[in-house]
Order: structure tokens, then sequence, then C-alpha cells
């Protein structure tokens, strides 16, 4: 039987690495973004290359949209056994300058956009009595990071969800992972670097034990294990794949 995935932030950078990787791997995926047309682009690529995806704008802050659109997916591709939450924004300001405003946006999209899509998922994974949650969320959660103040934030409350979920529905047959990554090549990391606030990948990557920055692929890939009937004896970790980066 074809497993349904859905992706979140599946239209750009390691969210839409995740949904080729597991299309490729014979998943049905359903790629969510509040970039609507990034999104079905995306997913008529995975048709084209000869899988089965659908593409929707959803923004997942707001729960009454996600909800809609886990329905489509749910009509369109079948009960949804996987979820991967990629979709976030990262805002780079001093911690003075953060505006209620802003720090409430970075959490709405970050974490309440995490918890709004696992809930409107989870009850399939629980009637399957299977299912597969990946939470992308940040080695900044782990080191802090100057300037990041609501981001790392809404990363450490991402991990301490994982590891709540994890125990939560463990008796459930479903395990809940995330994969906590360092600096990887995506539109997002190449727009901070065009802006001056990131050097480029060179020297980024220099800074990192092995020598170089991550891809979207290095995170599919690892994302595509935890996804797998292999790691069904993982459950609450919080994966680096961070080029070797200590984290304590
Ligand atoms: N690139 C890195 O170096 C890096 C490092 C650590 C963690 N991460 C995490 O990896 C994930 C993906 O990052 P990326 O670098 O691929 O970024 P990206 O900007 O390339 O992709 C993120 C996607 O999320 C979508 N998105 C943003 N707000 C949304 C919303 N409200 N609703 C739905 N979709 C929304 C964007 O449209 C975009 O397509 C994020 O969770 C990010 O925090 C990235």
């Amino acid at each position: 039987m074809t497993r349904v995935a859905v992706v979140t932030g599946g239209a750009s950078g390691i969210g839409r690495a995740i949904s080729t990787r597991l299309a490729d791997e014979g998943y049905a995926v359903a790629v969510l973004d509040v970039n609507g047309e990034g999104a079905e682009l995306v997913a008529k690529e995975l048709s084209a290359a000869g899988g089965k995806a659908v593409g929707y704008q959803v923004d997942v802050s707001d729960r009454a949209q996600v909800d809609h659109a886990i329905e489509k997916a749910r009509g369109e591709l079948g009960p949804i056994g996987v979820l991967v939450s990629s979709a976030a924004v990262a805002v780079q300001e001093p911690f003075a300058e953060i505006t209620p405003e802003s720090w409430n946006r970075v959490l709405a999209i970050n974490l309440t956009g995490t918890f709004n899509c696992v809930q409107s998922v989870i009850h399939d994974m629980v009637d399957a009595q299977w299912g597969r949650i990946v939470l992308i969320s940040s080695v900044s959660a782990q080191t802090g990071a100057p300037s990041l103040a609501a981001y790392s934030a809404s990363k450490g409350g991402v991990i301490a969800l994982t590891r709540t979920l994890a125990l939560e529905y463990a008796s459930s047959g479903l395990t809940v992972n995330s994969i906590a990554p360092s600096a990887i090549d995506t539109p997002a990391l190449r727009k901070k670097q065009e802006a001056g606030i990131l050097p480029p990948s060179d020297v980024l990557g220099k800074g990192l034990p092995v020598g170089r920055i991550g891809t979207g692929e290095d995170i599919a890939a690892s994302c595509a294990f935890l996804c797998s009937d292999q790691a069904s004896f993982i459950t609450g970790q919080i994966m680096g794949v961070n080029g070797g980066t200590f984290t304590g």
C-alpha cells in the first residue's frame, strides 16, 4: 500500500528536498506551503517524474487552512501516514529590538504551526497504529544563536514537543523525531548570505568539523530513514544533521 506523506514548507529548500526524496521512495506526497504556486510546481515536478503528488497553499499558523489542506490531501491521496514539518521563518533581530508582533509571528509559524499540523494528521496515524512524524528543528535551539531569540526559542519548543509526543504516542505505533540541522544550502540561507547576514558557504563550511555546509539531500536522507520501517525503535530523538557541530 502506498504511504501518504505530508511535507510542510515543501516548496523550497529542505522541505523540497524531502518531498523529492519521499516521492522517489514511493510515497504519495502532499506538498504544503504558504507559497501555493511553489507547492504546486514541486508537486507537478514529482508527478512528471512518475510520482503521486499534490501541492496546496496553506499558512501553517492558520488552523482552519491546515485542516482544510489536510482534508483535501486525505481525500486525494488517502489517510496520512507521515508528517514532515519543515515550514518556518527565521527573523534575524537583536533581542532588544524584537517587537511582540515579530516574536508572536515567529512562534505562531514555527511552533504553533507545527502543533496545528501534527494535531490535524495524528488521528489517521493512531487509527492505523502506524505513523512517522519528523519535525525539523535547528542546531540554534541546542547551542543558542545571537539575534535569533524568537527563532531559537520556537525551535526549542519543537524539540520539547518532539520528546513529549514521542512518549505520548509510543504505544500507538508512532515514532516522533526531530532533525536539528546546522547550516544547509537552501534559498533561505542564500538570501541571508546575499544580505550580508551570513558569510559565504566556504567560510561557513570551514567552521564545521566536516569542512562543508550541508545540503537539502543530507537532511532528506536522514528524514527518509526516520520515516522507514527500519527506524521503528527510534523515537523521541533529536538527530543532529550538522556536520559534527558539538551540541553538548
Ligand atoms: N537552511 C538552514 O541552514 C537551516 C538550518 C537549521 C534549520 N533549518 C530549518 O529547516 C527548515 C527549512 O528551512 P529552509 O532553509 O529550507 O528554508 P526555506 O525558506 O528555503 O523553506 C521554508 C519554506 O517554508 C515556507 N513557509 C514559511 N512560512 C510558512 C507558513 N506560515 N506556512 C507554510 N509554509 C511556510 C516557505 O514559503 C518556504 O517554502 C526550517 O524549519 C528551518 O528553520 C534550516
